[in-house]
């Protein structure tokens, strides 16, 4: 399998970032060095990783991934990082739970197989880790010292673990009202945070002015300068999912939306897994789920807009409030060329669906889970998913950092501590 050193633009030195060969645009295919960019010099269309898979023989790939270890770095050969990225410091996520959902299957009468990707089970507790892994790879490759990122929450956690892990300075920018396990998740690495007075959509301009700016200098944004690296880590998923069903490919699969980064990156990842024969080619769909008070990529799917309007947010959905979504447009022609869907529940569904999957398979969700599975619901009920087909829905975030949300839950009784009073308690 050949690895590629490739020239680094901004540096001049050379970077080692495995198989990736150049950073290539969505929009027009213009193609850069590798390098700290994320916009086209040509159309300021969106950068992305261009690989070189074409040494690849498929078996002997499959066998290097299977004997590999169990995190996110056995596909090490399809993303961003140097061949030896397992010795580095890193927080090493991944390789989380495929749960195979036979009561809520029951619940929502599927009955071609339901599994729940249950990516609360990484190191801090969301599936944003994935993404930094990656980040933290190119920061490591372009000499950042520091860690940053314009976030919803699990993403500021994220960047400030993996910071502490691998000895990078953080400081992170979040909306200054979100839920207190996300802030304190977020604090607790000992880097800074910042809380900004606005919504996502101001914290993301912010840090947008700061990358121009002097006291912005050498800082590694990881979903914004960062973006083209970091977004592969969403395409971990996409491998692991196919790899746990036996190198199959689902036939459905139900992804959270907030800037749109992941659905964009599941379906990269389930392309390239049939390009290079890992699984069979055969169609699948992907389906995109928002919550109502934050919902402009499904609003433009409903109204078979091209163009998505950015809203304000208001849900309870905090982690998926991004009003303006910065890959909307090509959810829209996934979710379209796949035959899939895109859909909103309202709050009060989140929460019904936070608890319906807590009390038919164990698994605590966090608000997005909720909209997750809502929407899952709602698709079946609308016939927009099929029941009798393999269907994946993605678990991304866990529900101890986002307690309000089901506040009310709680104790079944208070009692003395004698057998009468458990009795006239009425359990029994
Ligand atoms: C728990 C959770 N799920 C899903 C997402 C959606 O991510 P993306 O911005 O890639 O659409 C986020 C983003 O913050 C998140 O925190
Ligand atoms: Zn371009």
């Amino acid at each position: 399998m050949a690895v590629q050193t490739v020239a680094s633009s901004t540096s001049g030195s050379t970077v080692d970032l495995g198989p990736a060969a150049a950073l290539s645009c969505r929009e027009c295919g213009h193609r850069v060095p590798l390098g700290p960019v994320f916009a086209c010099d040509k159309c300021f269309g969106p950068l992305e990783i261009a690989y070189d898979f074409s040494a690849y023989d498929t078996e002997e790939l499959r066998k290097k991934i299977e004997a590999g270890p169990a995190n996110i770095w056995r596909y090490a050969p399809l993303l961003p990082v140097p061949a030896d990225v397992a010795d580095k410091p890193n927080l090493n996520p991944g390789w989380t739970k495929l749960v195979k959902a036979d009561n809520l299957a029951g619940e929502l009468g599927v009955t071609g197989g339901l599994y729940v990707k249950d990516d609360s089970g990484n190191p801090t507790h969301s599936f944003k880790d994935r993404v930094v892994a990656q980040a933290l790879e190119a920061a490591r490759a372009f000499g950042f010292t520091t860690l940053s990122c314009s976030s919803t929450g699990n993403l500021a956690g994220a960047v400030g673990a993996a910071a502490a892990r691998a000895g990078f300075r953080s400081c992170v920018f979040i909306p200054h009202d979100l839920e207190q396990g996300k802030v304190v998740m977020a604090a607790i690495y000992g880097g800074d945070l910042v809380g900004i007075e606005g919504n996502y959509d101001d914290v993301n301009r912010f840090c947008s002015e700061l990358i121009g700016d002097p006291a912005g200098e050498g800082w590694g944004f990881v979903n914004v300068n960062l973006r083209p690296y970091y977004a592969e880590g969403s395409k971990t998923l996409a491998y692991e999912v196919c790899e746990q069903l036996g190198w199959r490919l689902p036939d459905q699969i139900v992804v959270p939306i907030a800037s749109g980064s992941q659905l964009t990156k599941v379906d990269k990842g389930l392309q390239e897994l049939i390009k290079l024969g890992l699984v069979e080619d055969k169609p699948y769909k992907i389906f995109g789920a928002q919550a109502e008070g934050c919902s402009p990529v499904s609003t433009a799917f409903k109204a078979g807009h091209d163009v998505v309007r950015p809203q304000k947010p208001n849900t309870i959905a905090k982690s998926l409030a991004i009003g303006n979504p910065a890959d909307g447009p090509y959810v829209l022609d996934i979710a379209r060329r796949t035959g899939g869907a895109v859909e909103d529940v309202t709050d009060e569904q989140v929460v019904d669906a936070i608890k319906l999957l807590a009390r038919t398979e164990g698994i605590f969700a966090e608000t997005a889970g909720g909209v997750t599975v809502g929407v899952t619901r709602k698709l079946i009920e609308s016939g927009a998913l099929d029941p009798t087909k393999t269907t994946v829905v993605l678990n991304t975030g866990d529900g101890l950092k986002t307690l309000d949300a089901v506040a009310g839950t709680g104790l079944t009784a208070t009692i003395r501590p004698t057998l009468d009073s458990f009795r006239e308690a009425g359990l029994v």
